[in-house]
């Protein structure tokens, strides 16, 4: 039997203190689990990893894009056999009118949004299997669930992504493998949305920002769920929000 300390979490997509790969990877750590957390930039990367550490938690960072096959790779062999949480997390909103579309543009959007998803998921279910099991996680916005003008390459890969991880649920439930995917329909409370958009942010307000805690809260309760008892997925908006 092992114990949370030596069990793995891999979180894909972590960037900024104040969002939620980060937050997802304070909150798993402070579970009692070795946290693995994959980015593009190292220098944020290690700024998590130490103030985990800082805290008595246990963490590793390494540097990799999620679109790029070797680095994912590398990312699941870094984080070994024992890997009893995977979280996929990247995936960049991008805007703009098909009409006006580069073809490149939009498989770039894919790619991260949904082809990235591929790579981790079918990466984590290598390893859950043999272990008897684990849980897979996928971010999703609300474009998972709902074309928008202005917003179809955003709203093609997460779409793309959210079947991805049905699919998924079905095909490894009988594993142990417990896959949830997460629909955050909304901005935000953090940097992206502060730094990226600041009046955007403004407009909508505190209360017209979904709580950064309050996302995570969901992640641990999927985690949590016994066997018996799964959720595919939760959908997350403030009070505020129309929908
Ligand atoms: N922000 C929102 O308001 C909002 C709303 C709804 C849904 N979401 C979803 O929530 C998730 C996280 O969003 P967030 O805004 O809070 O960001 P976050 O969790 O703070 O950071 C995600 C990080 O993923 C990294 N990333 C992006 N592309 C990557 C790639 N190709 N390979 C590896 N890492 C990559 C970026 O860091 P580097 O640039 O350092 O790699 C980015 O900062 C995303 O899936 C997003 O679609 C966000």
């Amino acid at each position: 039997m092992t114990s949370e300390r030596t069990k793995r979490a891999i979180i894909m997509g972590v960037g900024p203190e104040q969002g939620l790969g980060a937050r997802l990877a304070r909150r798993f750590a402070g579970e009692g689990l070795h946290v693995i957390v994959a980015g593009r930039t190292g220098e944020s990367l290690e700024t998590l990893v130490e103030g985990i550490r800082g805290d008595g938690g246990a963490a590793t960072s390494v540097v990799a894009d999620a679109t790029r096959e070797e680095d994912v790779l590398q990312l699941f062999d870094v984080a070994g056999d024992d890997l009893a949480l995977a979280i996929y997390n990247a995936g960049n909103n991008t805007p703009g009118r098909i009409a006006d579309m580069e073809a490149g543009y939009f498989e770039k959007a894919w790619r991260v949004g949904c082809f990235g998803g591929f790579l981790f998921g079918r990466e984590a279910v290598r390893r859950m299997v043999p272990r008897g099991g684990g849980t897979l996680l996928f971010t999703g916005a609300s474009a998972s669930l709902r074309g928008r003008a202005g917003f179809g390459a955003f709203n093609a890969a997460k779409a793309g992504l959210r079947t991805l991880a049905q699919a998924m649920a079905k095909e490894y439930a009988a594993d142990g493998v417990h896959v949830g995917h997460v629909v955050i329909d909304g901005a935000i409370g953090g940097d992206k949305i502060r730094e990226a958009v600041p009046e955007y942010a403004e407009k909508l307000g505190e209360e017209g920002l979904i709580d950064l805690d309050g996302i995570v809260d969901g992640y641990l309760f999927l985690y949590r769920q016994p066997r018996r008892a799964w959720t595919f997925e939760l959908d997350v908006r403030t009070s505020k929000e129309r929908w």
